[in-house]
């Protein structure tokens, strides 16, 4: 069988890599082999072995009657989703790497691929190399999930852990991060925590069976994270890690991303350095963790081939997956409940007037007070602290 490749950076090269390393592993699994015939990039490669597949012209990966299984890892929405939605109306199958095209344009792809008989896959778009996505769809279709909470982002995930043992700064730790490459040059999809929002969305779709839209979906990062917040995580023993949260309230769901303060005994404490880990509950399973490698080329490329592998067992056949283009009304996250670790210059005396009873925290830093709320709404909250003078920072308890 025939492949195409659209996008030869980090991730597709994975892909051409696995292709040709795992060439009979594949084979065996895919029933025949499978053989990348066109890359399409911008660039040349001249020199690499990859240039004589070289096109420049999505259309001439569509016109190719022999590809029947297409590789989509550019990134961003346009011009993703045209060269996708052309592969698919062609009668292509197509995996994508891309969490930025599943999360906007899911569901549409999803159907037009139903409609044409053929399949899209996203294995990659969530959590890396780590199975994810086909759990949620097959495996665990008999409950009701009803929690997932998930470290979803592999460069914050460093950067709050090296903050966390190294007592750095969070501008020296991202500096770090760019070094090693984990962070882009510009890093305000990771560090804002858009990427981590994009794949919350994704897993809360799949879990509804309807559009979660990413907009509808609170969302902080930790680029306001500092060397002081960690001191009082420490004296607590939490660990503050950015967390992409889902959970099921009624006939709906609530989500957010942000920055949490976890136990030690939480299941993602221990989730360290550019790993990542989705914590799933379900109404029958109960409690489920998926661990792994959550970026990266290969592992990424790793879960593009289990797709590449999937479509090729069913070339002939569209497996249906419940995701509709009807969107969901996530519950109001002013209504979400958490206990809240607030710093402020104000004294404890006015703490006490407007928080009454808290929990004071010290971490021997000299003109100001930290403190934990009772458990209440985020209204709550909200309402509250606009009645203290100087909040430093607010960060939520998980
Ligand atoms: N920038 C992402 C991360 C890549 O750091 O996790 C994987 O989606």
């Amino acid at each position: 069988m025939k492949v195409a490749v659209m996008g030869y950076g980090t991730i597709g090269s994975g892909v051409v890599e696995i292709l040709n390393v795992n060439k009979d592993v594949v084979a065996k699994r895919a029933g025949e082999p499978l053989e990348v015939k066109k890359v399409l990039d911008l660039r040349d490669f001249s020199g690499d072995p990859v240039e004589k597949l070289i096109v420049h012209d999505y259309m001439d990966i569509v016109n190719d009657d022999e590809i029947s299984l297409v590789v989509e890892a550019m990134g961003g929405v346009e011009p993703a989703y045209t060269f996708v939605k052309a592969m698919l109306e062609a009668g292509k199958h197509v995996t994508t790497s891309n969490k930025a095209l599943v999360a906007d344009k899911g569901a549409e792809l999803i159907r037009i691929a139903r409609e044409h008989g053929v399949n899209f896959m996203f294995e990659a778009s969530v959590g890396g190399g780590i199975p994810i996505i086909r759990p949620l769809l097959s495996c665990l279709t008999g409950d009701v999930i009803e929690e997932i909470t998930g470290i979803v982002n592999g460069t914050t995930n460093y950067m709050m852990t090296k903050m966390t043992t190294d007592g750095s700064e969070y501008e020296d730790v991202l500096k770090e991060a760019q070094a090693l490459g984990y962070a882009e040059k510009d890093p305000t999809a990771d560090v804002e925590g858009y990427d981590a929002c994009r794949k919350i969305a994704i897993l809360t779709s799949l879990v509804c069976g309807q559009q979660v839209d990413y907009n509808d979906i609170p969302t902080e990062g930790i680029s306001h994270i500092t060397a002081t917040d960690i001191k009082y995580a420490n004296k607590m023993g939490r660990a503050i890690k950015l967390l992409a949260r889902s959970e099921k309230v009624g006939e709906t769901y609530s989500a957010r991303v942000a920055p949490y303060l976890l136990p030690k005994d939480h299941p993602l404490y221990n989730v360290n350095d550019v790993f990542n880990a989705i914590f799933v509950h379900g109404n029958m399973l109960g409690d489920g963790m998926f661990y792994g490698s959550g970026a990266g080329k290969l592992p990424t490329a790793s879960a593009v081939v289990g797709d590449l592998v999937a479509m090729a067992k069913h070339v002939d056949k569209n497996i249906f997956l419940e995701w509709k283009e009807e969107k969901l009304e996530l519950a109001n996250p002013s209504q979400q409940n958490f206990k809240f670790f607030v710093r402020t210059k104000a004294s404890a005396q006015e703490v006490e007037k407007v928080f009454h009873k808290v929990e004071f925290v010290d971490a021997g830093v000299s003109g100001e007070v930290g403190f934990v709320t009772c458990e209440m709404t985020q209204k709550a909250y909200d309402d509250k602290s606009k009645e203290l003078s100087d909040v430093v920072q607010m960060i939520r308890f998980a």
